[in-house]
């Protein structure tokens, strides 16, 4: 009965999305992998314009196979949580080099693949290949502890989630998932549940007593430390700007960077200049702040102007002719040259006013 509501309703208002097949078309397992792999920190509609020069760039698993890894982080830059950027290239080597070029279409099969968890091996699993299992995400979470008034706080409680929403899977395993992903995103939302519109509203326990905003329980969150660093942007008069390339393993593996310091739990002192990459007249312009999953940094941004003929220090090289289009460069670092683009534009037109 839940079933049956939840599937008319997608049957009606079902979102037209670029990895989705429509009604009654099989799915292709290379973009729901691909789509699920993207969605799985991070929004839909953020998500939509990398999908989409993705698979312009990459028409398919073999495609991305082929590719440089250093591409796939090229193309990810701006994404965030850069292991997924990682494991995609990985996972395509794989199923390339080891399936033949096809997805496994079994839960166990997918979760040998890097990069695929439970939640993720379920959605392929489901979605691309009609298996009758369950795709439990924090969307999955919220429905169900408001039907179920679960109480037990999150994450504890997901193994219940999981069993609940297992035993309600239909025939139409894909359909299911993907109507729970739309009831989640469209109706039952965190903060504003439309539950007006809601095919479960009768069957739910929070609706009825009005508590749907204290679902889903969660368990206090140790609080986040911000830790703090200082940044420098060197550009040549030809526009060019100093990079490196961060170490493989850890925060932002393998993506582009300025030179920056350590990032501590204190403010640097106001020494910080001596830890520059060369010798300059730098200024400050500001500070960015940004946060990851674990903490918020706060950056001190210097900037300075260098001659052409300046060598490049190790480990660093001049990224030119386009200053750092182009190269992987994570939103951290983008925030980084925007700040120190704009002081130095201002410079420029103070002294040529
Ligand atoms: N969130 C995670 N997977 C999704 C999908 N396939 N469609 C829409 N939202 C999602």
């Amino acid at each position: 009965m839940l079933d049956k509501s939840l599937l008319d309703w997608y049957d009606r208002h079902r979102r037209v999305l670029p990895w989705r097949a429509a009604a009654h078309q099989q799915s292709d397992p290379y973009r729901v992998w691909l789509s699920e792999i993207m969605l799985q920190q991070t929004g839909v509609k953020t998500v939509i314009p990398y999908f989409e020069a993705f698979t312009t760039r990459f028409p398919s698993v073999e495609a991305m196979a082929q590719a440089e890894r250093d591409e796939v982080l090229r193309l990810w830059a701006g994404l965030g949580y850069y292991s997924r950027a990682h494991n995609l290239h990985a996972c395509a080597v794989e199923v390339a080099e080891r399936h033949g070029g096809r997805f496994p279409d079994t839960v166990e099969g997918l979760r040998t693949l890097p990069g695929i968890g439970d939640y993720t091996a379920g959605a392929i699993a489901a979605i691309a290949f009609g298996r009758r299992v369950a795709a439990v995400d924090g969307n999955v979470e919220r429905v169900f502890s408001r039907v179920y008034e679960i109480d037990e706080a999150m994450p504890k409680a997901r193994p219940t989630v999981a069993r609940l929403t297992q035993a309600l899977v239909p025939e139409r395993a894909g359909d299911f998932a993907q109507a729970l992903m739309d009831l989640g995103a469209t109706i039952c939302t965190p903060k504003n549940p439309a539950c007006g519109l809601c095919p479960w509203r009768e069957a739910c326990g929070a609706h009825k007593a009005g508590t749907m905003l204290n679902y889903p329980r969660k368990a206090v969150k140790k609080a986040k430390v911000m830790r703090y660093g200082a940044a420098f942007v060197a550009r040549r008069a030809d526009g060019a700007v100093l990079i490196g390339t961060r170490p493989e393993k850890g925060l932002l593996g393998g993506m582009v960077e300025v030179p920056n310091t350590e990032w501590t739990a204190e403010p640097a002192a106001d020494d910080t200049l001596h830890l520059a990459p060369l010798v300059a007249k730098w200024q400050p312009c500001g500070t960015v702040e940004h946060v990851f999953t674990h903490f918020p940094l706060r950056l001190a941004v210097y900037t300075a102007e260098v001659a052409v003929g300046v060598a490049a220090p190790g480990p660093y090289r001049w990224s030119s002719p386009n200053g750092a289009d182009g190269e992987a460069l994570p939103t951290l670092f983008r925030k980084v040259l925007g700040m120190a683009n704009d002081a130095l534009s201002q410079l420029k037109a103070k002294l040529t006013g």
